[in-house]
């Protein structure tokens, strides 16, 4: 190999044009690497995942003269123009508000989800918006023909003049074929399907999938093209996962949903250009994906006029906007010698914690009983502005009595019982009051602002109270 120099490149090994075949062990779940075969994987303590992936190492290593987009010039800080970044519109608030505000330039952002959740969808959709505006957009389709494609776009009403649509699964040609379109955004549908022929481990390896994903980052980053990439999320460990290229990708976004109901969650991961706390929401209607305007509604739904005992709404506060949550809490006599506690969508060890705080601050025994905690409709929360709500559905679920009707509850609960202030107070009261509640019990002088009229604040300082004014 010549370099620009013209002096002949060696690699450390003083060989040229050699090619080298590597075998090695991988971890189908994390990606690990042993020289030989591993029944458990150090990493992850997944047990059996190791495969067995030859690798032929191509003969011609990339050289840095031919990457001109990392080796600009040094530049002064202060010169460096923000234009840079340029984003654009999905055409969906949901899409854009995960994103950070819009699609980034020259980006990867990787799609991850469960089969059938509506990845394809989705992308498909943010498809036909962007070639409406004017974008030329390549849909690469790796997993279904280009009839199954268009049978899709057809059922989603979608008449877009500027989608192209290429059905491959090798990376090499995919990658010329971007750079032959100038495409300015491109779809890979799915990263799962693609092989490179520089490796010669099967399609949907981990080597597989790192090379075609590393491929695709380098052409995002030398040509300036948007790339989406899909990838399905794998419960067994034959096929690598979206986990082990989070690392390597700009923003990873994940679709998530209740199978058997109709509203999907997305939510970012991982974001280099924004917010990893934001969630979008949609319905999934039979001509695509709706975006969801008021999802506090869907959460609520058929709630208001029979709260049960164990049953309680809190405020989070994921990202920028304020979404009110239903909390369930079942307890009952434990029939285990260790009684169980259950979380599903709260962290458990915060759900530990405030069963200790109730059984030593309040006086609450709970040493006998099974505790379950439950979000309602299968969001996640991850905010300690969800204590007290938690704290209560436990509280008023042993004692079988029931929170007053249209009472919103939230805040932190410290170690010793106290309540402690909450950011974003104000603008959760205003959803409340919004959604027609009545009372909020919040942290004791945390408001900044006049609360909105037609709702009462009760303001609370100890776990105690708190119980105390809520049963009312
Ligand atoms: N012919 C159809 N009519 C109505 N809904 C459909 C039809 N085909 C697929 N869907 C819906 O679309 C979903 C699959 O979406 P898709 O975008 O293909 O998922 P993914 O790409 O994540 O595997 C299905 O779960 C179903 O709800
Ligand atoms: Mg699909
Ligand atoms: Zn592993």
């Amino acid at each position: 190999m010549i370099s620009m120099t013209g002096v002949v490149r060696q690699n450390y090994w003083g060989l040229t044009n050699m090619a080298k075949i590597k075998s090695k062990w991988v971890c189908q779940k994390c990606g690990y690497e042993a020289p030989g075969y591993l029944g458990k994987c150090p990493e992850c303590s997944s047990w059996g995942s190791f495969v067995e992936e030859a690798e032929v190492v191509s003969k011609v290593q990339p050289q840095h003269e031919n990457k001109t987009f990392f080796e600009n010039d040094i530049q002064k800080i202060n010169d460096i123009s923000l234009d840079e970044t340029f984003r654009f519109s999905t055409g969906m608030e949901e899409f854009d508000r995960v994103l950070g505000g819009g699609l980034v330039e020259g980006s990867l952002v990787l799609l991850a989800g469960d089969p059938g959740i509506g990845k394809s969808t989705l992308v498909l959709q943010a498809c036909a918006y962007l070639s409406s505006n004017g974008t030329d957009v390549l849909y690469v389709s790796a997993e279904e023909s280009t009839r199954q494609l268009k049978s899709r776009a057809k059922r989603l009403n979608i008449n877009a003049e500027k989608l192209s649509v290429l059905s491959q699964t090798n990376a090499e040609e995919i990658k010329n074929a971007i750079v032959q379109t100038k495409a300015k955004v491109v779809v890979i549908d799915s990263i799962q399907a693609i092989y490179s022929p520089n490796i010669t481990s099967s399609a949907g390896s981990v080597s597989q999938v790192r090379e075609a994903c590393n491929s695709f980052m380098e052409i995002a980053k030398t040509t300036g093209t948007t790339i989406i990439v899909i990838g399905h999320v794998t419960k067994d460990g034959t096929i690598a996962g979206p986990r082990v290229l989070e690392h390597m990708v700009d923003a990873v976004l994940q679709f998530e949903g209740d199978k058997y109901k109709l509203f999907r969650m997305l939510r970012a991961v991982k974001n280099r250009f924004g917010s990893t706390n934001e969630v979008g929401i949609f319905n999934m209607k039979d001509n695509g994906l709706e975006e969801v305007q008021n999802p506090s509604e869907l959460f609520l739904e058929g709630l208001q006029n029979n709260m049960a005992s164990g049953s309680v709404v809190i405020v989070t506060n994921e990202g920028t906007r304020p979404l009110l949550v239903e909390l369930q809490a079942l307890t009952g006599f434990t029939s285990y010698p260790a009684p169980r506690r259950v979380a599903t969508g709260i962290e458990y060890n915060r759900v530990l914690q405030i069963i200790a705080v109730l059984e030593r601050r309040v006086g609450l025994n709970l040493s006998k009983q099974d505790v379950y905690v439950s979000v309602v409709g299968g969001m996640e929360i991850n905010e300690p502005a969800a204590d007290l709500g938690i704290a209560l559905a436990i509280a008023t679920c042993l004692r079988n009595v029931t929170i007053e009707p249209s009472t919103v509850i939230m805040g932190e609960i410290g170690l010793s019982g106290e309540i402690r202030p909450i950011n974003q107070l104000d603008a959760r009261i205003r959803e409340a009051a919004k959604m027609g509640f009545k009372k909020a019990i919040v942290p004791k002088s945390s408001m900044s602002s006049k609360a909105p009229t037609g709702i009462e604040i009760i303001e609370v300082s100890k776990l105690t109270e708190a119980i105390t004014k809520a049963i009312g």
